[in-house]
């Protein structure tokens, strides 16, 4: 059924620097204007937000993956996101959160055909146990609020964070047909999360007489999103596509000495192999962050290389799947980046719908014109088999 849906597919991005004690330094874009008029846009933000799937755009999804940092120091990561198909009358919704002390991780993914087209108006979609939707008071904030086992998620996403356009107007080709959306790469995140695992400090530990799980609350200075709004056919029938969203800088930051930073760069890559209909591409949207600059450069991808290295594949027991662990991504004329996941099982699967996806928290290492830098991320893998 998802590879019906083929619901995938994006990644959500992020960085990762060591910081002087431990942990990332995750830190949300400040912008006070997030779309630039001189621009040659296909489209005005917020209005695609209340785009519904239609005939001619019959696939529409909303996607965040979350980088967080809670008050008492803890970090996670949360992927989650919804994708609806009208003509298929299917939605395919989970989240997958980590923590990137323990590695400990909970996820939760469902495929419902138990939803109503007045539950999509707008950005508005909830499934049993699961929420996204847009903030009245304001339609390009949005909020999430998901329910697995033992834990939860409440976060509002600000907009705080300049507009990327895909294919740079809001366009591109994806295998056969176009595919449009936006991103709001690096945007404020509050909330709290509720978590099935013990953390260290939390502001509600652990009742150890009920086991109720332990509330962390967000800090939005150390903390942010990547946000996505795709829409389209997004008709990968046959093949594999590769998401990286990544946050990278160069190391001067991590010397503590921020003036020095001169690379802070929000990265997104896709690449896709299309078996059948045939296609093939390879590219990297790059934006500066930081500057107050809407310049956005689209360069080719010349290297895209998953290791083969057995030890840097994992093969999932539930699907028996095999993702790469580690990949050699290099930006045409600008550099070279190695990226690694730091954990082999984010696949998210929903039991006996054959809906699965791969979205994992990564590591980030490189050199970026003729810069070392290093940062994090997020990789989604999907791969799609022609039904038979
Ligand atoms: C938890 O609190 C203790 C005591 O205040 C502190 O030493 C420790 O670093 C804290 N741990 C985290 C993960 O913040
Ligand atoms: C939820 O918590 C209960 C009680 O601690 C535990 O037995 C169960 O395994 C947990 N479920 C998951 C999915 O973590
Ligand atoms: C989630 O957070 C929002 C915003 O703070 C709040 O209005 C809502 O009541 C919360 N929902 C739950 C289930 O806690
Ligand atoms: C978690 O967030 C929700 C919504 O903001 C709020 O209602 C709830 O009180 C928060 N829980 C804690 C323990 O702060
Ligand atoms: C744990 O839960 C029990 C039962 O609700 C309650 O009596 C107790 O006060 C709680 N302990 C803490 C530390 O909150
Ligand atoms: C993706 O598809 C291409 C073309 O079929 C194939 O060469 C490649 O090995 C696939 N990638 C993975 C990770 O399976
Ligand atoms: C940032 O850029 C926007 C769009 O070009 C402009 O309207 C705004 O004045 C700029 N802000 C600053 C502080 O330069």
């Amino acid at each position: 059924m998802f590879s019906k849906l083929n619901v995938a597919l994006w990644a959500i991005p992020a960085l990762n620097y060591f910081s002087q004690c431990s942990g990332y330094l995750f830190a949300p874009d400040d912008d006070q204007v997030i779309t630039d008029p001189r621009l040659p846009v296909l489209f005005d933000i917020p209005a695609p937000q209340t785009l519904l799937p239609t005939p001619e755009s019959p696939v529409a999804g909303y996607w965040t993956s979350s980088f967080l940092t809670t008050t008492t120091g803890s970090q996670y990561f949360l992927a989650t996101g919804v994708v609806v198909s009208t003509q298929d009358q299917l939605a395919g919704y989970g989240f997958s959160l980590l923590d990137l002390a323990t590695l400990n991780r909970v996820s939760h993914s469902s495929i419902t055909t138990s939803f109503a087209n007045s539950d999509i108006i707008g950005l508005s979609f909830a499934g049993p146990r699961y929420k996204i939707s847009d903030l009245s008071t304001n339609g390009l904030g949005m909020t999430v609020q998901g329910d697995a086992e033992n834990a939860s998620v409440n976060l509002t996403i600000h907009p705080t964070s300049r507009a990327l356009y895909y294919g740079g107007s809001g366009a591109w080709m994806y295998v056969d047909k176009p595919m449009y959306g936006w991103a709001l790469p690096a945007a404020q995140t509050s909330g709290n999360i509720t978590l099935p695992f013990p953390v260290e400090n939390a502001s509600a530990p652990t009742n150890e007489t009920t086991g109720d799980a332990a509330v962390a609350i967000i800090d939005p200075s150390a903390s942010l999103t990547w946000y996505d709004h795709l829409w389209g056919h997004m008709g990968l029938q046959e093949g594999n596509i590769t998401w990286f969203n990544l946050f990278v800088d160069d190391k001067a930051e991590r010397d503590g000495d921020h003036d020095d930073k001169e690379l802070n760069l929000a990265l997104v890559s896709y690449l896709l192999d299309s078996v059948n209909p045939p296609f093939f591409s390879r590219s990297i949207h790059v934006r500066q962050r930081d500057r107050n600059e809407s310049a956005l450069a689209i360069i080719p991808v010349d290297r895209f290389e998953p290791s083969s290295d057995p030890s840097a594949i994992w093969t999932s027991p539930l699907t028996g799947l095999s993702y790469p662990q580690r990949w050699d991504l290099g930006i045409e004329g600008r550099g070279l980046l190695t990226i690694s996941s730091v954990l082999g099982d984010q696949e998210l699967v929903d039991p006996g719908s054959g809906g699965t996806t791969y979205v994992g928290f990564v590591t980030v290492e490189g050199q970026f014109d003729g810069k070392q830098v290093s940062g994090y991320g997020s990789v989604e893998v999907k791969f799609v088999q022609r039904l038979p």
